[in-house]
């Protein structure tokens, strides 16, 4: 018997893409339901070569439903997911909204599939942050042979990571400097065509942004508290993939040559680097794939122990709808659920 699964969300970048991936997986479900507002209610998504037609989250009975893959933003998933888990389905959400509850298993599955046990208490278990779920996926084999001590990232973030309305702000932007108008900025604070803006999420008090602190708090969360991690995040003109440039600080010695070896045999990590002109992957190469691309490994000489690495990866599907369904996959593999007994 197949579960049913509920995509909430399923007409925004994240949810589009989860219906192709469980499609593409081949997803033990019986029965796919699309679900997003009310003002999306009749339009039509692509679940493989079918088409499904989104019915509205306010009304939705989901006491037959056995997997709901949540993105609809924060607000949505607190409203909703113990409404939903009380219905006696499990929620796998992608919000930032539960990710740091105590309560609640943050999950990479090749870094801590143990961890979604855990969810048994509020029946929620979260996705993390778009650039967190690549790093941790690149840094848990190097942490497992040489320990981490310290990681400095600046990230290079696409802007689906802001949702279809910033996607559609860029190419719109785009369009007018071409046509000599004057661009309009809505999504983002500054003009995102042919510029960048290191600011993403709110700023908070020590003036860092939310956006940085997710990516110190998850790791610490999902790969090991004792990391000190600092990042830099700064939104790029580029639609799909988001790039991270990466120093980390070993407590044990690793040459460039060791890290190559042992994250071309890692699970989720592909390496391309050869030392010449493309020898690299770009976020538009690693855009539509599964792997957490890494290039440019080298030596840092300025501290004892480092290494420097580019990493790149498609952000709506490793940083969100692939991880998400690759928990739910766990879930079922490690028979952590069951599906329901359906009504004939
Ligand atoms: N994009 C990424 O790389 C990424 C990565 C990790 C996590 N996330 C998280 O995933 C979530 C979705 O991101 P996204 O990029 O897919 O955003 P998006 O493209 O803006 O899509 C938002 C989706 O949420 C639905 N929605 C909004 N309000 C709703 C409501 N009141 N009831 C039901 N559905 C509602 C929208 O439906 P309508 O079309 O009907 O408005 C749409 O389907 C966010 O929490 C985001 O932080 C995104």
């Amino acid at each position: 018997m197949g579960y049913k699964v509920a995509v909430v969300g399923a007409t925004g970048n994240v949810g589009r893409e989860m219906l192709g991936i469980l499609d593409e997986r081949s997803f033990p479900a019986d029965e796919v339901v699309a679900l997003a507002s009310r003002r999306s209610q009749g339009i039509e998504v692509s679940y493989g070569d079918r088409t499904l037609r989104c019915r509205t989250l306010d009304h939705y009975d989901f006491s037959d439903v056995d997997i709901c893959l949540m993105s609809a933003g924060s607000a949505v998933s607190k409203e909703w997911a113990p409404r939903i888990v009380a219905a006696g389905a499990v929620v796998i959400d992608n919000s930032s909204c539960w990710r740091y509850d105590a309560d609640v298993p943050l999950v990479v599955p090749e870094v801590n599939a143990d961890a979604a046990a855990g969810f048994r208490k509020k029946g929620i278990i979260a996705n993390p942050n778009c650039s967190t779920a690549p790093l941790v996926v690149a840094l848990k084999p190097l942490h497992d042979h040489a320990r981490i001590k310290r990681v400095v990232v600046a990230t290079y973030q696409s802007v689906s990571g802001a949702g279809k309305e910033a996607m559609d702000e860029l190419f719109a932007q785009t369009k007018s400097v071409f046509t000599l108008e004057e661009p309009e900025s809505k999504k983002f604070p500054k003009r995102i065509a042919f510029n960048l803006i290191p600011h993403i999420d709110v700023f908070m008090e020590d003036g860092y942004t939310k956006e940085e602190w997710k990516m110190v708090a998850e790791t610490k969360k999902i790969l090991d508290p004792k990391i000190k991690l600092t990042a830099t995040c700064v939104r790029v003109p580029v639609f799909i993939g988001h790039s991270e440039a990466v120093n980390i600080e070993f407590e044990q010695p690793i040459t460039a040559d060791e890290a190559r070896d042992i994250l071309r045999s890692a699970p989720g990590c592909l390496v391309i680097d050869k030392r010449e002109p493309g020898g690299y992957v770009t976020p538009y190469e690693c855009a539509g794939e599964d792997a957490t691309y890494i290039s440019r490994i080298r030596e840092d000489a300025t501290v004892e122990n480092g290494l420097a690495m580019w990493i790149v990866s498609d952000n709506l599907r490793k940083g969100a709808a692939l991880n998400a369904i690759q928990i739910a996959e766990c879930l079922i593999s490690r028979k952590l659920i069951q599906a329901k007994k359906k009504a004939a």
